[in-house]
Protein backbone atom coordinates (compact mmCIF):
# COMPACT_ATOMS: atom_id res chain seq x y z
CA UNK A 1 0.00 0.00 0.00
CA UNK A 2 1.37 3.46 -1.01
CA UNK A 3 0.30 6.48 1.52
CA UNK A 4 0.81 9.82 0.26
CA UNK A 5 -0.01 12.97 2.97
CA UNK A 6 -0.71 16.52 1.76
CA UNK A 7 -0.10 18.90 5.02
CA UNK A 8 1.73 22.23 5.71
CA UNK A 9 2.53 21.17 8.94
CA UNK A 10 4.84 18.08 7.61
CA UNK A 11 6.68 17.88 10.78
CA UNK A 12 3.67 17.05 12.52
CA UNK A 13 3.47 13.76 10.39
CA UNK A 14 7.26 12.42 11.87
CA UNK A 15 5.27 9.97 13.98
CA UNK A 16 4.61 7.90 11.17
CA UNK A 17 8.21 6.44 10.93
CA UNK A 18 8.40 6.38 14.54
CA UNK A 19 5.41 3.85 15.21
CA UNK A 20 3.57 1.78 13.88
CA UNK A 21 3.40 2.74 10.78
CA UNK A 22 7.14 2.84 10.64
CA UNK A 23 7.18 -0.92 11.33
CA UNK A 24 4.61 -1.68 8.39
CA UNK A 25 7.23 0.48 6.33
CA UNK A 26 10.31 -2.17 7.61
CA UNK A 27 8.52 -4.96 6.85
CA UNK A 28 7.89 -3.74 3.45
CA UNK A 29 3.84 -2.90 3.52
CA UNK A 30 3.53 0.29 3.10
CA UNK A 31 5.51 2.98 1.26
CA UNK A 32 5.08 6.90 2.72
CA UNK A 33 5.51 9.89 1.62
CA UNK A 34 4.63 13.23 3.10
CA UNK A 35 4.48 16.35 0.86
CA UNK A 36 4.63 20.40 2.33
CA UNK A 37 1.51 21.84 0.45
CA UNK A 38 3.46 24.90 0.10
CA UNK A 39 5.73 23.86 -2.36
CA UNK A 40 2.83 24.19 -4.67
CA UNK A 41 2.21 27.56 -3.72
CA UNK A 42 4.38 29.96 -5.72
CA UNK A 43 4.01 33.42 -4.55
CA UNK A 44 6.74 34.94 -2.32
CA UNK A 45 5.07 34.12 0.65
CA UNK A 46 3.84 30.86 -0.22
CA UNK A 47 0.12 31.10 0.74
CA UNK A 48 -2.31 28.59 0.89
CA UNK A 49 -5.40 30.27 2.18
CA UNK A 50 -7.58 33.26 1.60
CA UNK A 51 -10.70 35.30 3.10
CA UNK A 52 -13.90 33.24 2.41
CA UNK A 53 -16.24 34.55 -0.31
CA UNK A 54 -19.96 35.21 1.16
CA UNK A 55 -17.72 36.71 4.36
CA UNK A 56 -17.28 35.04 7.82
CA UNK A 57 -14.60 34.65 10.22
CA UNK A 58 -11.64 32.47 9.48
CA UNK A 59 -9.63 31.58 6.22
CA UNK A 60 -10.50 28.70 3.18
CA UNK A 61 -7.65 26.94 1.89
CA UNK A 62 -7.00 28.05 -1.99
CA UNK A 63 -7.77 26.03 -4.64
CA UNK A 64 -4.40 26.24 -6.80
CA UNK A 65 -2.11 24.74 -4.57
CA UNK A 66 -4.61 22.01 -3.66
CA UNK A 67 -5.44 20.80 -7.43
CA UNK A 68 -1.66 20.54 -8.51
CA UNK A 69 -0.42 18.91 -5.43
CA UNK A 70 -3.43 16.39 -6.05
CA UNK A 71 -2.73 16.17 -10.42
CA UNK A 72 0.94 15.48 -9.33
CA UNK A 73 0.71 13.03 -6.40
CA UNK A 74 -2.18 11.32 -7.89
CA UNK A 75 -0.22 11.02 -10.70
CA UNK A 76 3.06 10.05 -8.87
CA UNK A 77 3.33 6.25 -9.46
CA UNK A 78 2.43 6.48 -13.91
CA UNK A 79 0.21 5.53 -16.00
CA UNK A 80 0.06 2.08 -14.57
CA UNK A 81 -0.54 2.98 -11.06
CA UNK A 82 -3.34 1.32 -8.63
CA UNK A 83 -6.49 4.17 -8.25
CA UNK A 84 -5.92 5.80 -5.09
CA UNK A 85 -8.38 6.72 -2.45
CA UNK A 86 -8.32 10.73 -1.53
CA UNK A 87 -9.02 11.00 2.31
CA UNK A 88 -10.01 14.26 3.25
CA UNK A 89 -9.98 15.11 6.69
CA UNK A 90 -12.85 16.73 7.94
CA UNK A 91 -14.96 17.60 11.15
CA UNK A 92 -18.11 17.39 8.44
CA UNK A 93 -17.19 14.39 7.08
CA UNK A 94 -18.14 10.69 8.24
CA UNK A 95 -17.64 9.19 11.16
CA UNK A 96 -14.31 7.03 11.08
CA UNK A 97 -15.13 3.09 11.92
CA UNK A 98 -13.64 0.42 12.07
CA UNK A 99 -15.74 -0.63 9.45
CA UNK A 100 -13.92 2.30 7.37
CA UNK A 101 -10.93 1.49 8.61
CA UNK A 102 -11.31 -1.88 7.37
CA UNK A 103 -12.87 -0.85 3.56
CA UNK A 104 -9.68 1.67 3.48
CA UNK A 105 -7.43 -1.11 4.01
CA UNK A 106 -8.37 -3.12 1.09
CA UNK A 107 -7.39 0.05 -1.05
CA UNK A 108 -3.53 0.37 -2.39
CA UNK A 109 -3.29 3.83 -2.55
CA UNK A 110 -4.08 6.18 0.24
CA UNK A 111 -3.64 10.08 -0.30
CA UNK A 112 -4.48 11.62 3.22
CA UNK A 113 -5.40 15.57 2.32
CA UNK A 114 -4.75 17.30 5.71
CA UNK A 115 -7.38 20.45 6.14
CA UNK A 116 -6.53 23.56 8.00
CA UNK A 117 -8.70 27.03 8.91
CA UNK A 118 -12.28 26.75 7.97
CA UNK A 119 -11.56 23.82 5.33
CA UNK A 120 -10.19 23.88 2.10
CA UNK A 121 -12.21 25.41 -1.19
CA UNK A 122 -14.82 23.29 -2.51
CA UNK A 123 -13.46 22.65 -5.91
CA UNK A 124 -10.75 21.11 -4.94
CA UNK A 125 -12.88 17.84 -4.07
CA UNK A 126 -15.32 18.06 -6.58
CA UNK A 127 -11.76 18.30 -9.01
CA UNK A 128 -10.55 15.45 -6.66
CA UNK A 129 -13.54 13.12 -7.80
CA UNK A 130 -12.85 13.82 -11.02
CA UNK A 131 -9.55 11.98 -10.48
CA UNK A 132 -9.83 9.45 -7.80
CA UNK A 133 -12.16 8.07 -5.23
CA UNK A 134 -12.73 10.41 -2.33
CA UNK A 135 -13.76 10.15 1.29
CA UNK A 136 -14.10 12.97 3.78
CA UNK A 137 -13.63 10.94 7.19
CA UNK A 138 -14.39 12.85 10.74
CA UNK A 139 -12.42 11.17 13.72
CA UNK A 140 -15.28 12.77 16.03
CA UNK A 141 -17.76 15.25 16.85
CA UNK A 142 -15.38 18.19 17.61
CA UNK A 143 -12.82 20.11 16.16
CA UNK A 144 -9.31 19.72 15.86
CA UNK A 145 -7.02 22.89 14.32
CA UNK A 146 -6.30 20.46 11.40
CA UNK A 147 -6.54 17.25 9.67
CA UNK A 148 -2.76 15.95 10.68
CA UNK A 149 -3.72 13.86 13.71
CA UNK A 150 -6.94 12.67 12.52
CA UNK A 151 -4.70 11.37 9.00
CA UNK A 152 -2.63 9.68 11.92
CA UNK A 153 -5.10 8.03 13.62
CA UNK A 154 -6.91 7.17 10.45
CA UNK A 155 -3.23 5.18 8.89
CA UNK A 156 -2.98 3.71 12.38
CA UNK A 157 -6.44 2.47 12.10
CA UNK A 158 -5.76 1.06 8.60
CA UNK A 159 -2.16 -0.27 8.53
CA UNK A 160 -2.80 -2.57 11.78
CA UNK A 161 -5.33 -4.77 9.65
CA UNK A 162 -2.70 -4.80 6.82
CA UNK A 163 -2.28 -8.44 6.58
CA UNK A 164 1.02 -9.71 7.71
CA UNK A 165 0.84 -7.10 10.13
CA UNK A 166 -0.45 -7.84 13.61
CA UNK A 167 1.08 -11.42 15.00
CA UNK A 168 -1.72 -12.61 16.00
CA UNK A 169 -5.02 -11.67 13.46
CA UNK A 170 -7.04 -13.60 16.59
CA UNK A 171 -6.60 -10.34 18.49
CA UNK A 172 -7.76 -8.33 15.63
CA UNK A 173 -11.33 -10.14 16.17
CA UNK A 174 -12.03 -9.64 19.94
CA UNK A 175 -11.11 -6.47 19.98
CA UNK A 176 -13.37 -3.58 20.74
CA UNK A 177 -15.96 -2.54 17.89
CA UNK A 178 -15.32 -6.01 15.58
CA UNK A 179 -18.32 -7.34 16.71
CA UNK A 180 -20.16 -4.30 17.02
CA UNK A 181 -19.30 -4.51 21.16
CA UNK A 182 -17.17 -2.46 22.66
CA UNK A 183 -14.50 -4.70 24.30
CA UNK A 184 -15.08 -6.54 27.69
CA UNK A 185 -12.48 -5.64 30.65
CA UNK A 186 -9.46 -7.50 30.51
CA UNK A 187 -7.08 -8.38 33.84
CA UNK A 188 -3.59 -9.46 34.31
CA UNK A 189 -1.60 -10.69 37.09
CA UNK A 190 -1.81 -10.14 40.14
CA UNK A 191 -5.37 -11.73 41.29
CA UNK A 192 -5.85 -9.23 43.92
CA UNK A 193 -3.85 -5.99 43.55
CA UNK A 194 -4.83 -2.98 46.04
CA UNK A 195 -7.47 -4.86 47.24
CA UNK A 196 -9.29 -5.18 43.90
CA UNK A 197 -9.66 -8.96 43.16
CA UNK A 198 -10.23 -9.91 38.99
CA UNK A 199 -13.55 -11.56 38.75
CA UNK A 200 -13.53 -15.43 39.83
CA UNK A 201 -14.87 -16.62 36.52
CA UNK A 202 -11.37 -15.68 35.12
CA UNK A 203 -9.31 -17.47 37.42
CA UNK A 204 -11.27 -20.76 36.60
CA UNK A 205 -10.62 -22.67 33.46
CA UNK A 206 -14.47 -23.08 32.42
CA UNK A 207 -13.97 -21.59 29.32
CA UNK A 208 -17.50 -21.53 28.47
CA UNK A 209 -18.42 -19.48 31.62
CA UNK A 210 -15.68 -17.11 30.46
CA UNK A 211 -16.85 -16.55 26.96
CA UNK A 212 -20.18 -16.09 28.45
CA UNK A 213 -19.14 -13.80 31.38
CA UNK A 214 -17.31 -11.94 28.73
CA UNK A 215 -19.88 -11.68 26.27
CA UNK A 216 -22.27 -10.41 28.99
CA UNK A 217 -19.31 -7.44 29.85
CA UNK A 218 -19.28 -6.26 26.38
CA UNK A 219 -23.16 -6.48 26.08
CA UNK A 220 -23.51 -4.11 29.65
CA UNK A 221 -20.48 -1.62 28.69
CA UNK A 222 -22.00 -1.08 25.18
CA UNK A 223 -25.80 -0.44 26.09
CA UNK A 224 -24.35 1.77 29.02
CA UNK A 225 -21.73 3.93 26.80
CA UNK A 226 -22.86 3.71 23.59
CA UNK A 227 -26.77 3.04 22.93
CA UNK A 228 -26.11 4.63 19.43
CA UNK A 229 -24.53 0.83 19.16
CA UNK A 230 -26.84 -1.20 21.77
CA UNK A 231 -30.27 -0.48 23.37
CA UNK A 232 -30.06 -0.36 27.04
CA UNK A 233 -32.61 -2.96 27.24
CA UNK A 234 -29.95 -5.48 26.09
CA UNK A 235 -27.94 -5.34 28.89
CA UNK A 236 -30.19 -6.69 31.81
CA UNK A 237 -30.51 -10.50 31.89
CA UNK A 238 -32.16 -12.52 34.80
CA UNK A 239 -33.75 -9.40 36.03
CA UNK A 240 -37.22 -9.75 34.58
CA UNK A 241 -40.83 -8.91 35.63
CA UNK A 242 -43.35 -9.21 34.43
CA UNK A 243 -46.59 -7.14 35.38
CA UNK A 244 -49.61 -6.67 33.99
CA UNK A 245 -50.68 -5.28 30.71
CA UNK A 246 -52.34 -1.80 30.39
CA UNK A 247 -53.93 -0.41 27.05
CA UNK A 248 -50.87 1.59 26.72
CA UNK A 249 -49.08 -1.67 26.07
CA UNK A 250 -51.15 -3.08 22.98
CA UNK A 251 -49.23 -1.19 20.35
CA UNK A 252 -46.08 -2.35 21.53
CA UNK A 253 -47.66 -5.85 22.00
CA UNK A 254 -49.09 -5.76 18.46
CA UNK A 255 -45.41 -4.91 17.02
CA UNK A 256 -43.88 -7.67 18.99
CA UNK A 257 -46.60 -10.39 17.93
CA UNK A 258 -45.95 -9.32 14.25
CA UNK A 259 -41.98 -9.58 14.98
CA UNK A 260 -42.99 -12.72 16.55
CA UNK A 261 -44.85 -14.81 14.31
CA UNK A 262 -43.66 -13.93 10.69
CA UNK A 263 -40.66 -16.59 11.45
CA UNK A 264 -43.61 -18.87 12.95
CA UNK A 265 -45.55 -18.36 9.35
CA UNK A 266 -42.26 -19.30 7.85
CA UNK A 267 -41.60 -22.28 9.44
CA UNK A 268 -44.83 -23.31 9.24
CA UNK A 269 -45.68 -22.38 5.87
CA UNK A 270 -49.12 -20.62 6.83
CA UNK A 271 -49.32 -16.83 6.81
CA UNK A 272 -53.67 -17.45 8.35
CA UNK A 273 -52.27 -17.53 11.69
CA UNK A 274 -54.22 -15.45 13.72
CA UNK A 275 -51.76 -13.24 15.06
CA UNK A 276 -50.61 -12.33 11.87
CA UNK A 277 -54.17 -11.57 11.10
CA UNK A 278 -55.00 -9.09 14.55
CA UNK A 279 -54.81 -5.39 14.40
CA UNK A 280 -54.31 -2.96 16.58
CA UNK A 281 -58.31 -3.01 17.68
CA UNK A 282 -57.90 -6.78 18.41
CA UNK A 283 -54.91 -6.57 20.84
CA UNK A 284 -56.24 -3.67 22.68
CA UNK A 285 -59.79 -6.04 23.13
CA UNK A 286 -57.71 -9.02 23.92
CA UNK A 287 -56.43 -7.24 26.95
CA UNK A 288 -60.03 -7.45 28.52
CA UNK A 289 -60.47 -11.03 27.80
CA UNK A 290 -57.26 -12.39 28.71
CA UNK A 291 -55.05 -11.55 32.02
CA UNK A 292 -51.84 -10.58 30.21
CA UNK A 293 -48.30 -9.91 31.55
CA UNK A 294 -45.62 -7.88 29.70
CA UNK A 295 -42.01 -7.32 30.79
CA UNK A 296 -40.17 -3.82 29.80
CA UNK A 297 -36.25 -3.62 29.62
CA UNK A 298 -34.89 0.02 29.78
CA UNK A 299 -38.53 0.97 29.19
CA UNK A 300 -38.72 -1.01 25.70
CA UNK A 301 -41.57 -4.05 25.79
CA UNK A 302 -39.32 -6.87 25.45
CA UNK A 303 -41.51 -10.09 26.35
CA UNK A 304 -45.04 -11.09 27.03
CA UNK A 305 -47.55 -13.96 27.68
CA UNK A 306 -51.34 -14.31 28.58
CA UNK A 307 -53.40 -16.91 30.07
CA UNK A 308 -57.47 -17.23 31.19
CA UNK A 309 -59.64 -19.85 32.33
CA UNK A 310 -61.20 -22.68 30.14
CA UNK A 311 -63.17 -24.96 32.05
CA UNK A 312 -60.41 -26.26 34.40
CA UNK A 313 -57.94 -25.64 32.00
CA UNK A 314 -55.34 -22.38 32.22
CA UNK A 315 -55.16 -21.45 28.29
CA UNK A 316 -51.46 -20.14 28.36
CA UNK A 317 -51.06 -18.11 25.00
CA UNK A 318 -48.79 -15.25 23.10
CA UNK A 319 -45.79 -16.14 24.75
CA UNK A 320 -43.38 -14.08 22.82
CA UNK A 321 -39.38 -12.70 23.19
CA UNK A 322 -37.96 -10.06 21.09
CA UNK A 323 -36.07 -11.79 18.66
CA UNK A 324 -32.73 -9.99 20.08
CA UNK A 325 -32.76 -10.97 23.69
CA UNK A 326 -33.61 -14.72 22.90
CA UNK A 327 -31.46 -17.24 24.47
CA UNK A 328 -31.45 -15.71 28.05
CA UNK A 329 -34.38 -17.19 29.99
CA UNK A 330 -37.41 -15.09 29.21
CA UNK A 331 -39.36 -17.35 27.36
CA UNK A 332 -38.96 -19.92 30.39
CA UNK A 333 -39.29 -17.22 33.14
CA UNK A 334 -42.46 -15.69 31.24
CA UNK A 335 -43.88 -19.35 30.99
CA UNK A 336 -43.08 -19.89 34.57
CA UNK A 337 -45.31 -16.88 35.65
CA UNK A 338 -48.14 -17.77 33.26
CA UNK A 339 -48.51 -20.85 35.10
CA UNK A 340 -48.23 -19.04 38.44
CA UNK A 341 -50.82 -16.65 38.06
CA UNK A 342 -53.09 -19.26 37.03
CA UNK A 343 -56.57 -18.97 38.53
CA UNK A 344 -57.10 -21.45 41.24
CA UNK A 345 -59.63 -23.99 39.78
CA UNK A 346 -57.24 -24.66 37.06
CA UNK A 347 -56.08 -28.26 37.15
CA UNK A 348 -54.19 -28.21 34.14
CA UNK A 349 -52.55 -25.76 31.47
CA UNK A 350 -52.71 -25.85 27.99
CA UNK A 351 -50.76 -24.08 25.13
CA UNK A 352 -50.68 -24.58 21.27
CA UNK A 353 -47.53 -23.78 19.17
CA UNK A 354 -47.39 -25.03 15.03
CA UNK A 355 -46.36 -28.59 14.56
CA UNK A 356 -43.59 -27.84 12.24
CA UNK A 357 -42.14 -25.44 14.91
CA UNK A 358 -39.61 -27.68 16.46
CA UNK A 359 -37.72 -25.30 18.67
CA UNK A 360 -40.87 -24.09 20.63
CA UNK A 361 -42.38 -27.97 20.93
CA UNK A 362 -38.86 -28.82 22.57
CA UNK A 363 -38.96 -26.28 25.05
CA UNK A 364 -41.92 -26.84 25.88
CA UNK A 365 -41.35 -30.60 26.15
CA UNK A 366 -38.71 -29.80 28.07
CA UNK A 367 -40.91 -27.51 30.38
CA UNK A 368 -43.02 -30.77 31.22
CA UNK A 369 -45.75 -30.17 28.13
CA UNK A 370 -46.78 -33.24 26.12
CA UNK A 371 -48.47 -32.98 22.93
CA UNK A 372 -52.23 -33.89 23.35
CA UNK A 373 -53.34 -34.03 19.51
CA UNK A 374 -52.24 -31.63 16.58
CA UNK A 375 -55.71 -29.95 15.02
CA UNK A 376 -56.53 -30.32 11.26
CA UNK A 377 -55.23 -26.66 9.97
CA UNK A 378 -52.55 -25.42 7.72
CA UNK A 379 -50.11 -25.30 10.35
CA UNK A 380 -51.37 -27.91 12.86
CA UNK A 381 -51.41 -26.30 15.83
CA UNK A 382 -49.73 -28.78 18.09
CA UNK A 383 -52.03 -28.70 21.38
CA UNK A 384 -49.78 -28.78 24.62
CA UNK A 385 -50.45 -29.75 27.74
CA UNK A 386 -49.37 -30.10 31.35
CA UNK A 387 -51.00 -31.26 34.97
CA UNK A 388 -51.26 -28.32 37.27
CA UNK A 389 -49.03 -29.57 40.63
CA UNK A 390 -49.43 -28.55 44.04
N1 LIG B 1 -10.02 18.45 11.29
C1 LIG B 1 -10.48 19.22 12.28
N2 LIG B 1 -11.28 18.55 13.08
C2 LIG B 1 -11.33 17.28 12.60
C3 LIG B 1 -12.03 16.11 13.00
N3 LIG B 1 -12.83 16.09 14.05
N4 LIG B 1 -11.86 15.02 12.26
C4 LIG B 1 -11.09 15.04 11.16
N5 LIG B 1 -10.41 16.10 10.74
C5 LIG B 1 -10.52 17.23 11.46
Amino acid sequence: MRLDYLTIFPDYLAPLSLSLPGKAVAKGLIELHVHDLRSWAHDRHRTVDDTPYGGGAGMVMKPEPWGEALDEVLGAGGPDQAPATVVFTTPSGEPMTQALARELAGRERLVFACGRYEGIDQRVLDHARTLAEVREVSLGDYVLNGGEVAALAITEAVVRLLPGFMGNAASLVEESHEDGLLEYPVYTKPASWRGHDVPPVLLGGNHGAIAAWRHDQAVRRTAERRPDLLHASAAVSGEWAAVPAVRGDAAELLTLQLACWVGEALVNGDLTLPPLQEGLDDVTASLSSWDTYVVRSAGRLVGSVRGRLDGRTWEIGRLMVAPDLRGRGLGRHLLEHAERVAAPEATAYRLFTGAASTANLRRYKRAGYSVREVLDGPSGPAVLTKPRRG
